[in-house]
């Protein structure tokens, strides 16, 4: 079985450019121009620049070796107003890009929704909120799978629709900043039809590409045996691993997701649920931590607090290394879904790296994070379960949302000011794990 290495990255985190060449506004530019959204401030109006570096980013990845890439497309590059006109500049770079990596022999993998909504959607539609935007992703959909037919080796409709749905419209912490759970719900919704529909899209168009969608999972457990804990913490597991494998899967929302609504806004239309199973060839798999839960009436999270693991090592996102969690989520999807084949689609971590005197970053942290992780995922194949690639997140240092530039996750450094890259220590580590792997001519990790 063959198993691929590459690493991960999304369009508003790195590609910058954000008014050139035709693109529109996503509501990301909007959220980080209100005032406290963002820890330092920032937003991804350069970014990296990848914009204009892609193909120095491209030589990187050929220099690790890396065997694919996971980027996302920005909807609105392609269609600034979200619906009918097509900005083909737009097109084009994302035709260079995907031709680019293929002469330098890496897969691309592409995301079409990492998050960056259109702003004019909002507008009109109110986003998700609106199932006309569901189509309005469908027809996106079409247009960019024709264009780039056969250059793509697997498309992923959505990028974690947890955070756009319930991050966005229930706990009020990423655009559009609504704090409804029922809207959260009703995005949800729409967010699993629009990939039902781009899916069939993507089929028609790109019937040798893989289809699929990412996922982000975190075990969420009971800080206490306080029964109070518990409930809280069972609600809120399933509400982030369980909101979208049902309806994905065929078994439809699971009781409890729906439990803490009031149900009003939830319009679901009779074909909806069959649209929504459209079957995949693959489910990717996003894991970073765990979360130890308390119940606490108010609060931006809805369902309580997360609380500090004592003594537990953490990154520079606060979030414990909990290395037992991916193998916890794999294996918890393959008992829904026995044999569904899964990409690890993201996983990595975030710490204080600096370049040192030497010129080099030494992020031995980061490294025993990945070999950890990795070591899960050897587990998982061993137990019999199909997973067939690894992608770190990220390639490079980016704009990592509400969090600004601070928490580094790249494997290869960015300097904010002068944007010039150094490949860290956890690249040259994972470049040498992906050549002998290689080399030892085995599938698998
Ligand atoms: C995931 C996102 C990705 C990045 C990592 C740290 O939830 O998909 O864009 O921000 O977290």
């Amino acid at each position: 079985m063959e198993f691929i290495w590459g690493a991960a990255t999304s369009a508003y985190q790195i590609e910058g450019a954000a008014s050139e060449d035709g693109r529109g506004a996503s509501i990301w530019d909007r959220f980080c121009r209100l005032s406290g959204t963002i820890a330092d401030g920032s937003s991804g109006q350069v970014a990296c620049d990848h914009y204009h570096r892609f193909r120095e980013d491209i030589a990187l990845m050929k220099q690790l070796g890396l065997q694919a890439y996971r980027f996302s497309i920005a909807w609105p590059r392609v269609m600034p107003d979200g619906v009918g006109r097509v900005n083909q500049r737009g097109l084009d770079f994302y035709r260079r890009l995907v031709d680019e990596l293929r002469a330098a022999g890496i897969r691309p993998f592409a995301t079409l929704y990492h998050w960056d909504l259109p702003d004019a959607l909002q507008d009109r539609w109110g986003g998700w909120m609106g199932r006309d935007t569901a189509h309005a992703f469908a027809d996106y959909a079409n247009v960019v799978s024709q264009a780039l037919a056969g250059g793509v080796d697997a498309w992923i409709t959505l990028n974690e629709p947890w955070v756009s749905s319930w991050l966005g419209y229930g706990w009020g912490s990423h655009p559009p900043g609504y704090r409804n759970l029922d809207l959260g719900m009703q995005a949800a919704h729409h967010l699993l039809l629009a990939h039902g529909l781009a899916a069939s899209a993507l089929r028609a168009n790109a019937p040798h590409s893989e289809v699929g969608i990412t996922l982000n999972f975190s075990p969420i457990q009971s800080a206490s045996d306080d029964p109070m804990d518990v409930q809280a913490a069972r609600a809120a597991d399933i509400n982030i691993n369980g909101s979208f494998l049902g309806p994905l899967f065929g078994v439809g929302y699971d009781d409890l997701v729906l439990q803490p609504l009031s149900h009003k806004l939830l319009r679901v239309h009779e074909d909806d649920m069959r649209i929504v199973r459209e079957p995949i060839d693959f489910l990717g798999v996003n894991y970073y931590t765990r979360f130890l839960l308390r119940h606490r009436p108010a609060g931006t999270n809805p369902f309580g607090e997360y609380v500090d693991v004592p003594g537990a090592a953490r990154t520079t996102m606060g979030w414990e290394v909990f290395p037992d969690g991916l193998y916890d989520t794999l294996k918890r999807v393959n008992e829904m879904q026995p044999g569904i084949k899964m990409y690890v689609t993201e996983n990595g971590a975030a710490f204080a790296d600096a370049v040192a005197p030497d010129g080099g970053v030494h992020d031995d942290e980061r490294i025993a994070y990945l070999e950890q992780h990795i070591a899960q995922v050897r587990r998982a194949i061993d137990d019999g379960m199909h997973i067939a690639g690894y992608f770190v997140w990220s390639l490079l240092d980016n704009f990592e949302w509400t969090e600004g530039y601070r928490p580094r996750f790249g494997i290869v450094y960015v300097d904010f000011e002068t944007r010039r890259r150094t490949v860290k220590d956890s690249g040259y580590w994972y470049a040498n794990l992906i050549r002998s792997a290689s080399r030892r001519r085995e599938a698998l990790p």
